[in-house]
């Protein structure tokens, strides 16, 4: 137990990491060119919070969140999304009294007691960003191109984006009743957990997973005819603004969401490579959430991606990261007794902005060599002997084997300029 890490969680060790970083520098470049500023919301929150947004009825709140009582006797729950906390930090730091909407962008760490397996898992990263304060249908539009500019930019290709409404209250109150009439009619051939909450939430039955379900949800009533004017109208705007773009999308009208907040649009990006797990991104629009959280009506729409998801799409579709985690230089000393000016000259080399590294192990200029080679360094320079006492080192190409020697003071700049 004490060498392994829970379940559910994992290491990201160097390499990997070097790849996480790039995506997620290709991620602020986007945010940056879009308009969305970083926010840091803690990663844990009053568990009340995740009650009333998410919604008492849905998996994550029912069986999902990672909830303690802290040593001050209050309910505590590590955040198993951030649309939540961002609403309670508008509401808080009162961003609702400046220019509208407030677009910000998150990535870190949510949790969620999920079932473990490829692409989920109990500690997992998320990517996310939410426009508060707008209810112009563009909003909707530019989240989704923003997902899709960047799965561009990273290279990623055969991508779904999936599309559908889910209305607004009024509307979605007369669905609701056509539907559970539909459903109460094939009970019979519900799975155990749709049966258990089609009274609470008749429309997760839509994206349930069992085939029973599957087959009767495909004959019943879809949101979409029962939109009223002002939804259908701010669905149709949506879809002349995506089509303005040349984005393209499915409209999926079995596509609901987990998670209680949503209103109006809803959509994923897929990716059937992904096995069982293929939403790389999931949101959509929730106009009542700063409401229910105890603010003045205003809407908002956002979406998440899961990055460990992305990661994965990106190794599976063979797409090539540019990391740079190797030394530029490997610093050797000829004898342990140079050791000390191998050492400082490998700070100079790093102060002046030279990747460096070297052997800690005192070994010798052989085993020294080996290591640089190892490390995938450029160039080695060797430390010691005559070319010391000259104020001069030599610096070995690693690719040619070729050495030369140079004066000490003119390093920097010969490595610079090669
Ligand atoms: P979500 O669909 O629950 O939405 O999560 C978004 C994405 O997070 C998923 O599409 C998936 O890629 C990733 N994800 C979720 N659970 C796991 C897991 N256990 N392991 C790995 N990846 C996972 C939300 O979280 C909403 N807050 C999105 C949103 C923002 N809606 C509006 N604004």
């Amino acid at each position: 137990m004490l060498t392994t890490a829970p379940r559910g969680t994992r290491d990201i060790l160097p390499e990997e990491a070097a790849k996480w970083q790039y995506v997620e520098e290709v991620i602020r470049d986007c945010c940056r060119l879009y308009g969305y500023g970083e926010i840091r919301p803690p990663l844990f929150e009053h568990t009340e919070l995740f009650q009333r947004s998410v919604g008492e009825a849905t998996d994550i709140v029912e069986k999902e969140m990672y909830t303690f009582i802290d040593r001050g006797g209050r309910s505590i729950t590590l955040r198993p999304e951030a649309t939540a906390s961002t609403v309670r930090a508008y509401l808080e730091h009162n961003l609702h009294a400046g220019p509208q909407p407030v677009k910000l962008y998150y990535m870190g760490p949510m949790f969620r007691y999920d079932r473990p397996q490829a692409g989920r898992y109990r500690q997992f990263s998320q990517f996310g960003v939410e426009a508060i304060g707008a209810q112009d249908p563009s909003v909707d539009a530019e989240v989704i191109t923003l997902v899709l500019d960047l799965c561009t930019r990273l290279g990623l290709k055969d991508l779904v984006v999936e599309l559908n409404s889910i209305g607004c209250p009024k509307c979605r109150q007369e669905y609701r009743q056509a539907l559970l009439e539909y459903l109460s009619e094939h009970k019979n051939k519900l799975c155990k957990t749709c049966l258990s909450r089609i009274e609470r939430n008749p429309l997760r039955v839509l994206d349930c997973k069992e085939e029973g379900c599957r087959a009767l949800t495909a004959a019943a009533p879809q949101m979409l005819e029962y939109l009223c004017s002002e939804c259908a109208e701010h669905f149709k705007t949506l879809q002349q603004c995506l089509h303005a773009v040349g984005a393209k999308y499915e409209l999926n009208p079995a596509l609901v969401r987990g998670l209680d907040y949503y209103t109006k649009t809803v959509f994923e990006v897929t990716w059937s490579g992904l096995g069982a797990q293929t939403a790389i991104c999931g949101g959509g629009r929730y106009d009542g959430l700063v409401q229910e959280c105890g603010g003045p009506p205003t809407p908002g729409v956002g979406f998440a991606m899961g990055l460990d998801r992305l990661l994965i799409a990106l190794e599976q579709m063979g797409i090539s990261i540019p990391t740079v985690n190797k030394p530029t230089v490997y610093v050797a000393a000829l004898t342990n007794a140079d050791n000390k000016d191998a050492f400082a000259l490998l700070t100079i080399l790093r102060r002046a902005g030279i990747a460096a590294d070297k052997d800690y192990r005192q070994a010798s200029l052989r085993a020294q060599l080996k290591a640089a080679n190892r490390s995938g360094a450029k160039w080695t320079v060797i430390v010691g002997g005559e070319e010391k006492k000259r104020g001069a080192v030599v610096i070995r190409d690693m690719e040619t084997g070729e050495q030369t020697e140079v004066p000490q003071d003119q390093l920097v700049s010969i490595l610079k300029s090669s």
